[in-house]
């Protein structure tokens, strides 16, 4: 070999041993790297060492700097299989809050079912006074419809009642496809978020809104979303499917074509007795009183009073504010031109009802005298909300033939009072025609009851 060959020959073997050190060396110096980062990140060896025989390395470098998951080394090394809820890195962490104050309060959401994100939601929206009055008091009805409503800015409350939806809605809401003030009232009475979803697709917004001041009604989702349903007629749609005479199915038809209407001399008066109850309300302007819902045998409205000479034929009191009202619509009726409407029957006592009861059976028997007064108990003159008006030249059982009359139909709801029995909803209210009964239940109320043409009985179903 020249000279010039062995020269090369060495160059050569120097180059491949010092290209093997300089190999080892850069693959000794790579190994170590993740000890590099794990120390410059602030874990010690003993936590790099778990960090890396878990595989979890190149996650824990790439969140960066975490207080919050040294702390967790340190308190709870063994349990590394919760790294999600702990690996949360210095940048995300709440201002002013330490890691230690996160650790607990992470623990306590991650043992109370919360996933790290919904944890990280909660303690990035809440303060922690907050998160734990949530742990300790209630259970969100599903935890991730909780936290996502948090996210979105609502109320720790409102986000307890949104928790009771489901992700739908509450897309639905996030994309502003429903306001909020259009789900909160349906899903406080009661509704689902199916229903809610349903109701608000099928109806005009009048109609929402309408339904929206009604108490929770179940059939009401599927009512509305049959063809030829109607507004009015939602009560007797319910009446005809709660006492089983019309299938869910056909109830639509069958009360559009009137199959529910019975003509008042076909009516079995007494049989509207059933299922006897007191009403919840029995004290309230609305409560209804009728063969089903009946008064405490014991019960005297507190706030009875007289009305003044010029108002009334006999001398019944009535409550404080059915008497106000009264007297207001009976100079209403001198304005308007007609003679002036006088109370002449007003509040009656359960005692007092039984004697007039008992006598009109003793002359009629039980089926006639059903027809046209009330047993004790039942008589709406108990509540002291009723009048039968009659003028002084006029007793009341003619009082549809009162000059004013007309007027008094149209005009009664504006002081808040409604006709009680009116001719062609006897199978309704279960008492014969009677143009001179007249029951305050305040004028918002008797507003909706006339305008949509419902008994009491009718407007009970909807409203409380
Ligand atoms: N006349 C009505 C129905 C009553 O007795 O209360
Ligand atoms: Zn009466």
């Amino acid at each position: 070999m020249s000279k010039k060959g062995k020269i090369t020959l060495i160059i050569l073997l120097v180059t491949i041993i010092l290209a093997a050190i300089g190999g080892t060396a850069y693959y000794l110096y790579q190994k170590d790297a993740p000890k590099r980062e794990l120390a410059a990140l602030g874990y010690n060896e003993q936590q790099t060492t778990v960090i890396i025989k878990n595989n979890l390395a190149d996650e824990v470098i790439n969140a960066g700097q975490s207080s919050l998951f040294i702390y967790a080394l340190e308190n709870n090394i063994s349990n590394i299989d919760c790294k999600d809820y702990y690996l949360l890195p210095d940048k995300d962490i709440p201002e002013g809050k330490t890691a230690k104050e996160l650790f607990d309060v992470i623990n306590k959401l991650k043992e109370s079912g919360y996933t790290s994100e919904e944890a990280y939601v909660m303690v990035n929206n809440l303060d922690f006074e907050t998160i734990y009055t949530v742990l300790r008091t209630v259970q969100p009805a599903d935890l991730e419809l909780f936290t996502t409503a948090i996210y979105h800015d609502y109320s720790v409350e409102d986000s307890l009642l949104l928790a009771q939806g489901n992700m739908e809605l509450m897309n639905m809401l996030n994309e502003e496809k429903i306001t909020f003030e259009n789900v909160k009232p349906m899903l406080t009475k009661g509704y689902s978020a199916e229903e809610i979803i349903q109701l608000y697709n099928a109806m005009e917004p009048d109609d929402y809104a309408f339904i929206k001041s009604m108490k929770y009604i179940p059939e009401l989702a599927l009512l509305v979303g049959m063809d030829n349903f109607e507004m009015d007629k939602l009560p007797r749609y319910l009446m005809s499917l709660r006492s089983n005479r019309a299938e869910l199915n056909d109830v639509i038809n069958w009360v559009n074509n009137d199959n529910d209407y019975i003509p008042a001399d076909e009516i079995d008066y007494s049989a509207m007795y059933h299922d006897e109850e007191i009403p919840e309300n029995y004290a309230s302007y609305t409560a209804c009183i009728n063969k089903q819902y009946a008064l405490p045998a014991d019960y005297v409205p507190s706030d009875l009073e007289q009305l003044p000479a010029g108002y009334r034929v006999l001398s019944h009191p009535m409550r404080h504010v059915a008497a106000n009202a009264f007297m207001n619509m009976s100079d209403g009726s001198v304005v308007a031109g007609y003679e002036r409407i006088l109370a002449q029957s007003n509040y009656r006592s359960y005692e007092h009802q039984k004697s007039l009861y008992d006598e009109y059976v003793f002359q009629d028997g039980v089926a006639l005298a059903d027809t046209y007064s009330a047993r004790p108990g039942h008589s709406e003159h108990q509540t002291g909300l009723v009048t039968d008006i009659g003028t002084s030249s006029l007793d009341m059982l003619y009082f549809e033939n009162y000059s004013g009359y007309e007027w008094v139909l149209e005009n009664a709801h504006r002081y808040g009072f409604i006709q009680r029995y009116p001719e062609g909803k006897e199978y309704i209210t279960g008492y014969e025609y009677e143009s001179w009964h007249f029951r305050y239940v305040g004028v918002e109320s008797a507003t909706v009851m006339y305008e949509h043409d419902w008994t009491l009985d009718e407007y009970s179903l909807l409203f409380d």
